[in-house]
């Protein structure tokens, strides 16, 4: 047969070839042991040395250009197939607009995002500390000391590692240790609050092992308990979207500030909804004070100089009481249809 002809054969064949099934059966039956090429090659041993040497090289040559020509038709049989799997396979992976997002922002989040931006329209800015405290920011720099009743009425949850004085570590029961956070690491004046996880060993309705609490401290050389009572009354309004909010401060005590004092909001109860900010009923939200001269020299401040306030508020229950929610159990339990109910969509932001 003539090699000229073949190799006309051979590239119509792959040129019309179209799945690698196909390219191979073609391969087969030109290169396999009884394929048209090794035919060729095995007729050889009938001619002379001379004939062999110069026919067999054409055939040789044959056979290389039929081989080059089955691999460069494979190699884009492949590239083709790879390519139709992923346009067949596409996956649009790029974040849809924002109204087409079924997700819901939680409540705790929602008041996060509410009070930073109320106490940073005061000039308040945020601070953080670690989960994980030690004995002394938790407890002895906030002048509860070892024996102190206090300890107890925080329900701590020790942790089995010590820190670098050989006592357990606690998961933090308050925001209150990032008051010593900031007091050893700025200079007054300091405007911060600290909201955050905080964790005490307490579940029911209303109380729930993690929970979160927003922390806020002001220190200068003259702020004072009016001070206090305009900022956290602002706070208030705001938050509650009640102008003319009804509120009480009653004395109280706390160890870390002098005098202190809890705050409380005015509510009733009018066919079955709480209204709040008016009425004859009292919710107790915060607790609050002049920040204790001990804790300041705790903090290698000069308490003849410097004074200001603090205060700690639980974000958990003023949800509650915004949203008119009732157990605090359902924020943590991850489950979506009640996120559903009582999230809130980005456009609600
Ligand atoms: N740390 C207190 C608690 O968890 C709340 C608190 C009360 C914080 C008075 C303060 C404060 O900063 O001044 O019960």
């Amino acid at each position: 047969m003539d090699n000229q002809k073949v190799l006309k054969d051979i590239t119509k064949e792959i040129e019309l070839a179209s799945s690698q099934d196909q390219l191979q059966k073609i391969k087969v039956a030109y290169l396999g042991k009884k394929g048209k090429i090794t035919d060729l090659l095995k007729s050889l041993k009938n001619l002379s040395i001379e004939e062999k040497k110069s026919k067999g090289a054409e055939i040789n040559l044959l056979r290389e250009k039929a081989l080059f020509l089955f691999e460069s038709k494979l190699k884009h049989i492949k590239t083709s197939e790879i390519n139709s799997k992923l346009n067949s396979e596409f996956i649009d992976i790029t974040f849809p607009p924002p109204h087409l997002i079924d997700a819901k922002i939680h409540p705790i989040s929602k008041t996060f995002d509410e009070v930073i931006s109320i106490f940073g329209s005061m000039g308040y800015t945020v601070a953080e500390g670690p989960d994980i405290e030690t004995d002394f920011f938790n407890f002895s720099a906030l002048n509860i000391p070892e024996d102190h009743p206090a300890r107890e009425m925080q329900d701590t949850f020790y942790i089995e590692d010590k820190d670098e004085k050989g006592k357990p570590l606690v998961l933090r029961t308050h925001t209150s240790p990032v008051q010593i956070r900031t007091l050893l690491n700025e200079k007054p004046p300091i405007k911060i609050i600290a909201p955050g996880r905080t964790y005490r060993c307490d579940s029911d309705s209303t109380h729930s092992p993690m929970f979160h609490q927003v922390e806020g401290l002001f220190i200068n050389e003259n702020a004072n308990m009016g001070d206090l009572k305009g900022t956290l009354i602002e706070f208030c309004k705001q938050f509650f979207e009640v102008q003319d909010l009804k509120v009480r401060f009653r004395p109280s005590y706390f160890p870390f500030t002098e005098p202190s004092a809890e705050m409380d909001i005015a509510y009733e109860i009018v066919d079955n909804k709480m209204h709040i900010g008016k009425g004859e009923k009292w919710l107790e939200i915060l607790g609050c004070g002049m920040v204790n001269p001990v804790v300041l020299e705790n903090c290698k401040l000069d308490s003849l100089k410097f004074q200001g306030f603090a205060f700690g508020m639980g974000l958990d229950r003023i949800t509650m009481l915004k949203q008119g929610l009732t157990d605090i159990r359902s924020f943590f339990s991850g489950n979506l249809n009640w996120l559903a109910k009582h999230g809130f969509s980005l456009g609600e932001y």
